[in-house]
């Protein structure tokens, strides 16, 4: 099956409970169980499998291509699940050097007190990463914030397989419509389902894709840590996959309608978005990626004046942080997701106080245009 077929169909049960289309809530924490059962089997909500979580966690294997999934309280429970189930004490692992902030945040602030070891690395250069002896896995993520770079992701692939090491991706910001991680070849792939997979922004969730042997390790390491997802934010995050390739393939289009027209703006003096010829990836992007994404960055000739004057002349853009809704957002990464690193850090990775980042929604496209044309004209 399609994408789009597995979006409805994949992980369905049919016929359904009590011959129900729709998959129900069972609210229930508990269910009975049989004597002997091995605990992460007992079916409550903390052990992830009840039979709203496994419905749940089937659809989100079928859209990632994978063996098998499970869903967490959020982007970061599944992150932060992700690399206690990988690394003990005294284990290294290979980082990108952009990460998602609180990823970031949790690994700097945390990982001597657990004793882990971490390298960070260039996602685009590949010639530059080496294993240690004790060296666990790699992390990258397919698209990252707010530069909107494209990670060598074949190139992680093959060096986890040469060094038998576990390759992880964050693919919050691509989403399973542009790129199917395990499909290509990644061991575990994590999303924060808060963004696209939801896609309506009133839920926050986040979910793991693997073989079916790593991802019960991750699952029986969120038993204890306890990240569950709650049963009627599992109905609502099914409920929104079911739309995930209609909702992404406008915003992949819209993005690059605006990402196009921005950069023909002589107010605009840079556009990031891998869509565009001029990206630095756009070459080895457009070999991995079924669409550029919904997610884009850019700056004004004005610079920082021109931006403020920019997002309060916007009509249809929520000036907000979070991204892979419906509506439009649009905020300035130096003072929400990179408020918390120096100056000098943010200027380091190319995150100027001007910088604008914006998450393209599914409104229509020339509506948009016209929106961002009328409030350039205020510039
Ligand atoms: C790329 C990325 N990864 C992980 C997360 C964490 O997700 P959550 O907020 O659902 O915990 C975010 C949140 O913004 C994100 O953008």
């Amino acid at each position: 099956m399609r994408f789009d077929t597995l979006a409805v169909h994949g992980g369905e049960r049919k016929p359904g409970p009590e011959g129900s289309v729709v998959f129900p809530i069972f609210q229930g924490t508990v269910f009975t169980s049989e004597p002997g059962e091995d605990y992460h089997d007992i079916k409550y909500h903390r052990l992830n499998s009840t039979p709203s979580q496994r419905y749940l966690h089937d659809k989100l294997a079928a859209l990632e291509g994978a063996e098998a999934a499970v869903a967490t309280s959020s982007g970061m429970a599944a992150v932060t699940t992700i690399l206690h189930t990988l690394l003990g004490a005294g284990d290294h692992i290979l980082v990108s050097d952009v990460l998602y902030g609180g990823t970031y945040d949790f690994l700097t602030g945390n990982a001597r007190r657990l004793g882990w070891e971490y390298t960070m690395i260039d996602p685009q250069d590949p010639a530059s990463w080496a294993v240690r002896p004790n060296t666990k896995a790699i992390l990258v993520e397919t698209i990252t914030n707010p530069l909107m770079r494209v990670a060598r992701l074949r190139d992680v692939v093959t060096f986890a397989r040469a060094h038998d090491i576990v390759s992880v991706v964050d693919n919050t910001f691509a989403s399973p419509v542009n790129f199917r991680p395990v499909v290509a070849g990644f061991d575990l792939v994590f999303n924060s389902a808060t963004k696209y997979l939801n896609g309506h922004s009133d839920l926050v969730a986040g979910s793991v894709a693997g073989s079916a042997e790593l991802v019960e390790k991750v699952r029986h390491t969120l038993n204890l840590y306890g990240g569950s997802l709650d049963p009627h934010a599992g109905y609502l995050l099914a409920r929104s996959l079911k739309t995930l390739g209609v909702r992404v393939r406008q915003q992949n289009a819209n993005a690059q309608a605006l990402a196009a027209f921005l950069d023909g703006s002589p107010k605009v003096s840079a556009v990031n978005y891998a869509g565009l010829p001029t990206h630095p990836d756009h070459p080895h992007a457009s070999e991995l990626l079924a669409g550029y994404g919904g997610m884009l960055s850019f700056q004004l000739v004005g610079g920082l004046p021109a931006a403020e004057v920019l997002l309060s002349a916007l009509t249809l853009p929520a000036v907000a942080p979070s991204l892979g809704g419906v509506e439009t957002l649009i905020t300035r990464p130096a003072v929400t997701s990179h408020a918390g690193m120096t100056p000098e850090d943010r200027a380091a990775a190319g995150i100027t106080d001007d910088l604008i980042r914006l998450s393209v929604g599914i409104e229509d496209a020339e509506d948009l245009m016209t929106d961002f044309a009328e409030a350039l004209d205020k510039v």
